[in-house]
C-alpha cells in the first residue's frame, strides 16, 4: 500500500506532481478562475479591501506565501496570522474583509474558531481545504478544494504544495474580480502554474541525493534553514518538518536577520540549509544571499544550498549543492520545498523513527 516505498511520506512526496495537477484542474474555465463553492457575489469580491490569512503549522507556511502573491497581483494588504492567535487579539474585521482559512483537514479547531470569530464580525470567509464537506468549508462563504487526495503521513507534503497553488488561484480570482489583472494576464499566470507539475516531477530527481545526505546528517545536533522573500516560508517549513519527524532542533530564519542574532549560533560543522533566490528573477536578493553564505561558511557552517540549475555562482560556497529547476520567482517554493521534505524524512528514518507517525502528533488537531 506504500507503493513500494519505505514510508507513506515518500510516496506522498512523489505524488506531488499529480496532487498539483488535481488542484489546478477544474479551477480555470472560459478564461477565468473558478472556485468550488461560491456564495459571494462579484460585488462582494470587488469590495474586499483587506485580507487576513489564518492557518496553523504547514498550512500557515503556505499562507505566508499567499501574501506575496495576493499583494502583488491585487494590491490589497494581506496579513497572515496563526489561527491560534487570531481571535484572541480582537483583529479589525468588517464586511469588506476577506478571511482566507487554510486547512488540509478542514477540522483544525484553532482555524475553525478563527473562522467563527471572523463571521461574528461579518467578515467574508473563504476556505482552502483538502477534505470535502469538512467543518471549516461548511462554515465558509466560498471554498476552494485542493483535491490532493488523502494524505496518510502526519507530515503535510502534497497538501502543502496544493495549498500553495490554491492560494495563488485565490489571488488570481481576486485580481480578476477587482480588475487588477486582465483576463489574458490571469491566463498567463495560470499557464505558469500549470507548468509546475512537470517542474516538481523534475525536482524528484533530487530524492536520492537528499536521502543520502539525510543519512549523513542524522547525528547533527541541530540544523538551520535560511531563506529570503518566498524562500523564507520554505525555510520555516523545512525546519518544521525536521522538528516534527526527526525530533531535532531546527530553526528557519530570514537570512537578513542573521546578523541580528542567529549568526551567533553558527559553529564548526553546523549544517545550514540555504534556499537560494532565483538568479535572474531576484538578482539583488541573490547577491545578498551569496554574501550570507560566505559569512556562515567562514564561521565553519556546513552549507547545503538549494539553487536553480545552472546557478554556478553558488558552487564555491556550497558543501552540498542541490539543483532545482529554474521557475518564476513566486512559484519557486513549489520546487524548493521538495528536497527539504525528503531530507527531514530521511534524517528521521536514519535516527530510527516512524516517519509516518511522529510522536505526540495527530493528523488532525481538533482541540484548541
Ligand atoms: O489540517 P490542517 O491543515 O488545518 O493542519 C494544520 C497543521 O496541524 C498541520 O499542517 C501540521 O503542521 C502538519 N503536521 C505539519 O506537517
Amino acid at each position: 500500500e506504500k507503493g513500494g516505498h519505505d514510508y507513506f511520506m515518500l510516496k506522498e512526496i512523489e505524488e506531488q506532481p499529480g496532487a498539483l495537477e488535481n488542484t489546478l484542474r477544474g479551477h480555470f474555465h472560459d478564461g477565468g478562475i473558478i472556485l468550488d463553492e461560491q456564495r459571494l457575489t462579484e460585488q462582494d469580491l470587488r469590495d474586499i479591501d483587506k485580507v487576513f490569512v489564518v492557518a496553523c503549522g504547514t498550512a500557515y507556511h503556505s499562507g505566508l506565501l499567499a501574501k506575496y502573491a495576493i499583494e502583488h497581483w491585487c494590491r490589497i494588504p494581506v496579513e497572515v496570522e496563526l489561527a491560534s492567535e487570531f481571535r484572541y487579539r480582537d483583529p479589525v474585521l468588517g464586511r469588506d474583509t476577506l478571511v482566507v482559512a487554510i486547512s488540509q483537514s478542514g477540522e483544525t479547531a484553532d482555524t475553525l474558531e478563527a473562522v467563527r470569530h471572523a463571521r461574528t464580525q461579518r467578515a467574508r470567509v473563504l476556505a482552502i481545504c483538502n477534505t470535502n464537506g469538512a467543518q471549516i468549508p461548511r462554515e465558509s462563504d466560498a471554498v476552494l478544494y485542493t483535491h490532493a487526495g488523502p494524505e496518510i503521513g502526519v507530515a503535510a507534503t502534497k497538501t502543502f504544495v496544493s495549498q500553495i497553488a490554491a492560494n495563488y488561484l485565490v489571488g488570481l480570482a481576486l485580481a480578476q474580480a477587482r480588475g487588477t489583472k486582465y483576463a489574458d494576464e490571469v491566463a498567463r499566470e495560470f499557464s505558469a502554474l500549470a507548468a509546475m507539475p512537470e517542474a516538481v516531477r523534475q525536482t524528484l530527481g533530487t530524492v536520492d541525493q537528499m536521502r543520502a545526505l539525510g543519512q549523513k546528517l542524522a547525528d547533527s545536533k541541530a540544523v538551520l534553514f535560511l531563506g529570503r522573500h518566498v524562500g523564507y516560508p520554505i525555510a520555516l517549513e523545512g525546519a518544521l518538518k525536521l522538528k516534527e519527524l526527526a525530533y531535532m532542533h531546527a530553526e528557519g530564519f530570514a537570512a537578513g536577520e542573521l546578523k541580528h542574532g542567529p549568526i551567533a549560533l553558527i559553529e564548526d560543522g553546523l549544517p545550514v540549509v540555504v534556499v537560494m533566490p532565483s538568479a535572474k528573477g531576484r538578482a539583488l536578493l541573490h547577491s545578498k544571499m551569496l554574501s550570507n553564505i560566505r559569512e556562515i561558511q567562514a564561521r565553519g557552517a556546513r552549507t547545503i544550498v538549494i539553487a536553480e540549475e545552472g546557478d554556478e555562482t553558488v558552487r564555491p560556497f556550497a558543501d552540498e549543492l542541490v539543483e532545482i529547476p529554474a521557475v518564476p520567482t513566486l512559484l519557486q517554493p513549489l520546487v524548493s520545498t521538495v528536497p527539504l521534505q525528503v531530507l527531514a524524512a530521511e534524517i528521521a528514518r536514519a535516527r530510527g523513527y516512524d516517519v509516518d507517525k511522529p510522536r505526540n502528533l495527530a493528523k488532525s488537531v481538533t482541540v484548541e
